[in-house]
């Protein structure tokens, strides 16, 4: 008994970790390191903040959880339709927080540095 609980338990972990590693669920904060200073991303975050996933994840459909990632589509140079990474990082983070500053709603950094925070040497 005691020890169909436990492959029970070993079971559980396996399938679990499988799902982290595919994707499903998305890390809790999420870094970037462009050369111009390192961006910290609470993804956690934005999600409890109730913005809807496809504010972001533009290509995704209602009710998918994960799917190409901006990288894969937004690279170091606008290719074709997709802007930059930097361009659709701007637009989408910046944007939103610029938006709402505005509106005089809680906001994300809009300073340059507030976001980008250079490795100390
Ligand atoms: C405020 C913008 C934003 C919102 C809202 C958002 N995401 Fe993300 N998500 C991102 C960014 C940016 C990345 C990193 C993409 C990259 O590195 O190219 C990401 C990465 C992911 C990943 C990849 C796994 C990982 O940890 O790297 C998954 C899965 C994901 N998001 C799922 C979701 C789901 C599900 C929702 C809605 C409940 C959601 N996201 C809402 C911006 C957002
Ligand atoms: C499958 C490819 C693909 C993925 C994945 C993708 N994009 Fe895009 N994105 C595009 C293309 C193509 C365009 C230009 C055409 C359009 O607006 O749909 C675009 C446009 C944009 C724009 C400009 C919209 C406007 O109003 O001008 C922003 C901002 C953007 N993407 C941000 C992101 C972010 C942030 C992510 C990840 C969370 C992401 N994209 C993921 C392909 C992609
Ligand atoms: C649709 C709106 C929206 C988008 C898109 C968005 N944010 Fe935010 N962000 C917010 C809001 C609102 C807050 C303020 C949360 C609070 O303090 O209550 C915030 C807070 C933050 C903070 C400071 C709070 C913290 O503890 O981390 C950072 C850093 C940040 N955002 C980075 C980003 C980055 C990087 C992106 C793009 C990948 C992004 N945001 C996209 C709305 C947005
Ligand atoms: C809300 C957060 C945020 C703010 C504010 C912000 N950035 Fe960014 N920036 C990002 C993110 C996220 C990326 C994309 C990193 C990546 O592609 O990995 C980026 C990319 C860049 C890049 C490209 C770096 C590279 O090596 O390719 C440069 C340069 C840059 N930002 C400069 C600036 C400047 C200058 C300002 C102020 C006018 C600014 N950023 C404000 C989040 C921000």
């Amino acid at each position: 008994m005691k020890k169909g609980l436990i492959s029970i338990g070993i079971l559980v972990g396996f399938m679990l970790s499988i799902l982290m590693v595919s994707g499903v669920f998305a890390k809790d904060v999420i870094e970037f390191n462009p050369s111009y200073g390192k961006v910290t991303f609470a993804h956690k975050k934005h999600v409890d903040l109730k913005i809807d996933c496809m504010k972001c994840h533009h290509t995704w459909k209602k009710g998918e959880t994960s799917g190409k990632l901006c990288h894969e589509c937004h690279k170091a140079k606008a290719e074709g339709k997709a802007i930059s990474a930097k361009d659709a990082y701007h637009k989408d983070c910046k944007g939103c927080h610029e938006e709402a500053k505005k509106a005089n709603k809680p906001a994300g950094p809009t300073g340059c540095t507030q976001c980008h925070v250079k490795a100390k040497k």
